[in-house]
């Protein structure tokens, strides 16, 4: 049995990987530790409020005093707390760098010192840096950084940080890279969440630049089987990354999803573009694939299906969402620039 602090777990990755793992391995317990900002969100996890083995308490990374306590008793921590959102970065790069290097910091001394089994932290194709949109390349583990928006080097930073930790003081880390997500509890001013429920409320999606900007899009529950992969079988010290191979255009995924929910392709508003804008991500799996034996279990299409379905069921859940503060982030992203 593993006692495991999952910190970001209100969060969409981390709520799902809270339900992934509960299911997976019922008897370990899992402490879930987050700031819960604008993006945190206990309403992810009211089904597994009652599990004996879940627990949450409310707190920030960058907090060395709590996060010592919280961490009394734990073997493994999984490290999703983070600023996400690139465009929010673009705004105002001071919390992705308090979280995101600060925080990630604290954590690292506060798990070094708690003599915890593994410390695994979850990174992003992101830091590698743009692909040529006309190229066949693809991000591997010996892919030099290369972040480019405030986020990506803040998770860049985060990642060496990780790695220092591990030669240095020789505390059993292990890094994993991660495609584009997608699927339950996405907080909608990602992508696709956002291109649904505009839709479902019959506003325009707002596409950057050309629409010609190309991700992998891996659903969230391979993310957090590929995660458990590196947690039982990969080695301490190493990086992983995580991807399904399959990488589309931004306009080809919202015509997908107009298509999904029958709406009309006039729904498609081409916007300025994000300043900086990454052409192409891609990633190839090839080592988490081949040495620790993961391979994800859901094709893009059907994916896209069962999240489209899943926002149609679960209108309660990202309305509320979309309150005051989302209208004034919206206003200040989309309307005034
Ligand atoms: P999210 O924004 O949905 O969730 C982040 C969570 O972290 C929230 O619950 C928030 O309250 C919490 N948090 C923020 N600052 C904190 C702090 N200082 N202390 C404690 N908790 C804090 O993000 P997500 O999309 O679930 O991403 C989770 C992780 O996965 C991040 O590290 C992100 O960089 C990485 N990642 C995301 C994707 C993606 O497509 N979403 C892909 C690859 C990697
Ligand atoms: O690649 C992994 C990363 O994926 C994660 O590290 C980040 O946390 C996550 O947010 C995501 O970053 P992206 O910037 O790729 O995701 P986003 O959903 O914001 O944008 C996807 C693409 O769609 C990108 O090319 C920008 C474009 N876009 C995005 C929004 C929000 C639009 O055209 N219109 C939009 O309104």
């Amino acid at each position: 049995m593993s006692k495991l602090l999952i910190t970001g777990g209100a969060g969409f990755i981390g709520s799902n990987f809270i339900h992934y793992w509960l299911n997976n391995h019922p008897d370990d317990q899992i402490v879930n530790y987050d700031k819960l900002t604008y993006s945190g969100n206990l309403e992810n996890l009211k089904d597994v409020e009652s599990n004996k083995n879940y627990s949450f308490t409310r707190g920030d990374i960058a907090d060395a005093k709590k996060i010592s306590k919280a961490l009394e008793g734990i073997d493994t921590v999984i490290n999703f707390a983070a600023e996400s959102h690139v465009d929010r970065s673009i705004l105002d790069p001071a919390p992705f760098i308090l979280t995101n290097v600060v925080g990630t910091q604290v954590l690292l001394d506060a798990a070094r010192d708690a003599k915890v089994k593994r410390f695994h932290h979850i990174s992003t194709d992101e830091v590698f840096g743009a692909l040529q949109l006309d190229s066949k390349e693809k991000f591997t583990e010996t892919t030099p950084y290369n972040p480019r928006s405030p986020y990506a080097a803040s998770k860049a930073a985060s990642d060496h940080l990780v790695r220092a930790y591990f030669h240095t003081y020789g505390l059993p880390v292990t890094i994993s890279n991660c495609a584009n997500n997608f699927g339950p509890y996405h907080y909608p001013e990602k992508l696709i969440p956002l291109a649904i429920t505009n839709i479902l409320e019959g506003k325009k999606v707002p596409v950057y630049g050309d629409g010609l900007y190309v991700r992998e899009w891996l659903y969230v529950e391979d993310h957090c089987s590929g995660i458990e992969k590196v947690l039982e079988k990969g080695k301490v010290g190493e990086t992983y990354l995580i991807g399904i191979d399959m990488d589309l255009p931004n306009i080809e995924i919202i015509t997908k999803i107009i298509k999904l929910l029958g709406a009309s392709d006039d729904l498609i508003e081409y916007v300025k573009d994000r300043p900086g804008h990454d052409r192409r991500y891609a990633i190839d799996a090839a080592k988490i694939k081949k040495e620790l034996g993961w391979k994800p279990r859901y094709d893009f299409d059907e994916a896209l299906a069962l999240t489209v379905k899943w926002y149609q069921n679960h209108q309660d859940w990202w309305q509320k969402l979309k309150n005051k503060n989302y209208e004034d982030y919206y206003k200040k992203q989309y309307i005034i620039r």
